[in-house]
């Protein structure tokens, strides 16, 4: 059987020539939790960014052994739903609701279908209080609450997830925890929280300088303390 998603020797380039991502291959399998860790700048989001084909490298991302084309783009979006570090690129509409509602619109859902799935959604964010404010006046905290609603309302088969739990009380980012461990989907997290990931994750990799450090099960990598510290991921 094909994995899930088959990174296959991908690098990437910004445009200022920045060489973020240097062949990296990594197969994430049906129901993973992979942690994605490495220092700042590692390239941690840049590869997550590839995931539904915000960015497009040398196209060597396969999703259930479909590549990412400008033709299977919105085939990928309905399958892997991906949530950004900073939630002001995820919320652009005047209201929670509509910002929830988003995804199941474009999905061509009845309107009742809709409302159920953001009422929700909310509910597991704890944000549905807020469905009828204006997504721009929520405390960063919340904003991030939102944008992970924004997305399981769209029940994705994949959860692509930046720093989920920054900014994060404690009380929310355990809920967060516990929502995360109860939803039975294929995760992809990158994070800098490696209590979560111990949670969490059954496979660990390590990205840093764009290149993959290391790639395993989650118990054998978080307690090889020497490769932690070497990745500024431990304290020495
Ligand atoms: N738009 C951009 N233009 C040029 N270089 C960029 C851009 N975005 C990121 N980079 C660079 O690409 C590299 C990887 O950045 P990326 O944001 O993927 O790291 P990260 O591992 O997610 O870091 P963090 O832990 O701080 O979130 C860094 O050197 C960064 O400076
Ligand atoms: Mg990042």
């Amino acid at each position: 059987m094909s994995p899930l998603i088959e990174i296959k020797d991908l690098s990437y380039a910004y445009p200022d020539g920045n060489l973020a991502l240097e062949n990296v291959s990594l197969e994430v399998e049906e129901g993973d939790c992979i942690g994605l860790i490495g220092p700042n700048g590692a390239g941690k989001s840049t590869l997550l960014l590839h995931m539904n084909g915000i960015l497009h490298g040398n196209n060597q991302i396969l999703i259930e052994g479909m590549e990412i084309t400008p033709e299977t783009i919105c085939q990928v979006r309905e399958k892997v739903a991906l949530v950004f570090q900073d939630p002001e690129h995820q919320l652009f509409m005047p209201s929670v609701y509509e910002d929830v509602a988003f995804g199941p619109v474009n999905m061509g859902w009845s309107k009742d279908k809709v409302n159920w799935q953001v009422d929700l959604a909310l509910q597991e964010v704890d944000m549905l209080s807020a469905k009828h404010r204006s997504s721009h006046h929520l405390s960063f905290g919340e904003k991030k609450r939102i944008s992970l609603a924004t997305v399981l309302s769209m029940k994705p088969k994949i959860l692509v997830l930046d720093e989920p739990s920054s900014n994060l009380d404690p009380k929310h980012r355990w809920e967060l925890i516990d929502l995360l461990k109860n939803l039975n989907i294929t995760k992809l997290i990158a994070t800098h929280d490696l209590e979560l990931v111990s949670i969490l994750c059954n496979k660990v990799a390590i990205l840093n300088r764009g290149l993959l450090k290391a790639f395993g099960p989650a118990s054998e990598i978080l307690s090889n303390k020497d490769l932690l510290v070497s990745y500024d991921l431990a304290k020495p």
